[in-house]
């Protein structure tokens, strides 16, 4: 069985902090922040590092700790232009309401470029893109209920939304991918815990019964990432 442990997550989320660090940056903006966990780390870095995220409750538990962090969405961020020199985000690009005007948002406040990371799968390979088709599934049935959760990106699609906003900004894309195979038995919970969330229709059901048929044949592998940087200077 996978657990937590054994998932990838984690890795990427050193590679995700190594990259923030060889920029150098005096301070950071992190859209999406969740509990604080990047911008804590930024902090005991010496790096001067505030998140934003319009979960209250999560900025609450930032400023118990002593963390700044504000009620924010990513599309209308409460700063000045050029207010950080790096602009990042961690596993969140997926849920910007407004994914253009979040980017032109993050473009404004920072001074040196964004560097974002988000869920991206590889599709060589046939584990991958069945991975896909799962995580379209559960967004699909997450969008009915209501929840802000997009497909997401590859680099052609970060590439539009950043040069329709700055045609000339260097954008470059790095991808990491743990290959790391799922368990029939995992997928399964995984589907078993978006149906008691969300009831299925008979089309959603056929598409989970493919998507299951398909796992004997060519498996499903865990999530990669995408790192993308949009810059002036690093
Ligand atoms: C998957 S969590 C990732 C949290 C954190 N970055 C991490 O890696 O642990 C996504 C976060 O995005 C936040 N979020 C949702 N919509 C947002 C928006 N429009 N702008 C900024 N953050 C948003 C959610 O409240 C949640 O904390």
């Amino acid at each position: 069985m996978v657990t937590n442990k054994t998932r990838p997550h984690d890795e990427y989320r050193r590679q995700f902090f190594a990259k923030i660090l060889a920029i150098r940056p005096q301070s950071v903006l992190d859209l999406g922040c969740g509990d604080g966990k990047l911008i804590g780390q930024l902090c005991d870095a010496g790096i001067n590092a505030c998140g934003v995220d319009p979960n209250a409750e999560l900025i609450g538990q930032l400023e118990e700790r002593k963390l700044c962090g504000k009620i924010a969405a990513a599309e209308n961020l409460p700063f000045e232009q050029g207010s950080f020199d790096i602009v990042v985000s961690e596993f969140t690009v997926h849920h910007f309401t407004n994914r253009p005007k979040a980017f032109e948002e993050a473009l404004r406040v920072a001074k040196r470029g964004i560097l974002f990371m988000d869920i991206w799968y590889d599709r060589d390979i046939s584990s991958q893109r069945l991975a896909k088709r799962f995580d379209d599934w559960r967004k699909k049935l997450d969008q009915r209920a209501g929840d802000i959760h997009w497909p997401v990106l590859n680099s052609a699609d970060f590439t539009e939304i950043i040069s329709a906003i700055e045609p000339s900004t260097n954008i470059q894309f790095n991808t990491s991918l743990i290959l790391h195979e799922l368990e029939h038995n995992y997928v399964k919970t995984s589907a078993e815990d978006q149906i008691r969330r969300t009831p299925l229709t008979p089309h959603d059901q056929l598409a989970l019964d493919e998507i299951l048929d398909a796992l004997n044949d060519s498996g499903m592998s865990d999530d990669g990432v995408i790192f993308v940087s949009a810059c002036s200077d690093y």
